[in-house]
């Protein structure tokens, strides 16, 4: 089946890198949050980095231009009703994704196929809130969109064949590397990642050492683009919490126990770069 129109929903870090990259691949994208401040915030941070990269020589001018009149701003999810994909980006909560996408299974039609950029929730569970879930498929991309090449896909229970082909070109035509995975917990990339992360976060909680001396072991150590805090920093507090609550939900292992430290941050609105505060401070 042939790709052209999206809608990425959330237009937070993730749904605005989404949204760019199916932008610059000529997809017709709306970009749907729950409020147009946010959206249109979204949009000039795109038009930001578009210009950075026209600066740089890697687009042109008209690409940029391209790109941004691809762009739809939007807040109202009816406007998903003659896609044929949509990503939905919100919060790593499972009650409020399952509301949109039963919602979208009323509004889109019958060919569309629906994707979640879940860092970790069931594939299958989501699926079950549609009448459609041999249409529901896991399309997870790694932050920052632009620049980070994977997109690990993940087939539910009931993902078909054709979706899965579908949502593995289109991942391709967007310039990524599809990797299949099984519906588990976390998939891979999370499985491995947060469980560094999270033991990083309980080496500060014991006053093993600073911050900054836990990334520095892990730079200049071990080669890492980030520190572990930096990068947990980067993902979000709220976010690296709510993955490592569904591994040690869905495995039942005490491994994968969120450290109290990481708990104590979420509950003060310390979340990261976006909130201005977690690890380290951020302008
Ligand atoms: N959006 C778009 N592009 C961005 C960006 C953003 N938010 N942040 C940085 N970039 C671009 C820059 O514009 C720059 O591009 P050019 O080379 O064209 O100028 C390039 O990335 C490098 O940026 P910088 O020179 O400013 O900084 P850097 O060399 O330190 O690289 C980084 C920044 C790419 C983020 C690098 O630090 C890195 O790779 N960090 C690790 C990222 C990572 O591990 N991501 C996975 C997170 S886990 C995940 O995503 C899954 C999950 O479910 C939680
Ligand atoms: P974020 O907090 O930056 O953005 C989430 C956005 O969703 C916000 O703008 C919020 O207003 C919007 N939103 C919430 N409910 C909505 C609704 N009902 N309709 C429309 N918009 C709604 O979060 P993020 O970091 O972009 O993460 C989004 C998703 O991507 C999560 O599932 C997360 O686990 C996953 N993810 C995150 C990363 C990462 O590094 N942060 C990487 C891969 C996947």
């Amino acid at each position: 089946m042939s790709i052209q129109t999206v809608m990425v929903i959330g237009a937070g870090q993730m749904g605005g890198g989404i949204a760019q990259v199916m932008a610059q691949a000529g997809r017709k994208t709306y970009l749907n949050d729950v409020n147009m401040d946010i959206v249109k915030a979204r949009i000039a941070f795109i038009e930001k980095l578009l210009t950075k990269d026209v600066t740089k020589g890697k687009i042109t001018e008209e690409q940029k231009t391209a790109a941004l009149a691809n762009l739809i701003p939007s807040v109202d999810q009816k406007d998903a009703a003659d896609c044929d994909l949509v990503v939905e980006a919100i919060v790593e909560n499972m009650d409020v994704k399952a509301k949109v996408f039963s919602n979208l299974d009323q509004i889109c039609k019958p060919s569309c196929i629906l994707a979640s950029n879940t860092s970790s929730l069931p594939i299958t569970e989501i699926a079950a809130h549609t009448k459609r879930p041999d249409k529901v498929i896991g399309m997870h991309f790694m932050n920052p969109v632009p620049v980070m090449k994977l997109v690990e896909l993940i087939r539910g229970l009931a993902t078909s064949d054709e979706t899965f082909e579908a949502v593995r070109a289109e991942g391709l035509a967007l310039g990524k590397t599809p990797v299949e995975v099984r519906d588990v917990p976390g998939f891979i990339s999370n499985r491995v990642l947060q469980v560094m992360i999270n033991e990083a976060i309980y080496c500060l909680y014991e006053g093993v050492a600073s911050p900054e001396d836990i990334d520095t072991v892990m730079k200049l150590g071990m080669n890492h683009p980030m520190g572990p805090l930096q990068l947990a920093d980067f993902i979000g507090l709220d976010t690296v919490l709510a993955i490592m609550e569904t591994l040690y939900d869905g495995y039942a292992d005490c491994k994968y126990r969120p450290c109290p430290l990481l708990r104590q941050y979420v509950k003060a609105g310390w979340l990261g770069k976006k909130s201005g505060r977690g690890f380290y401070q951020y302008d």
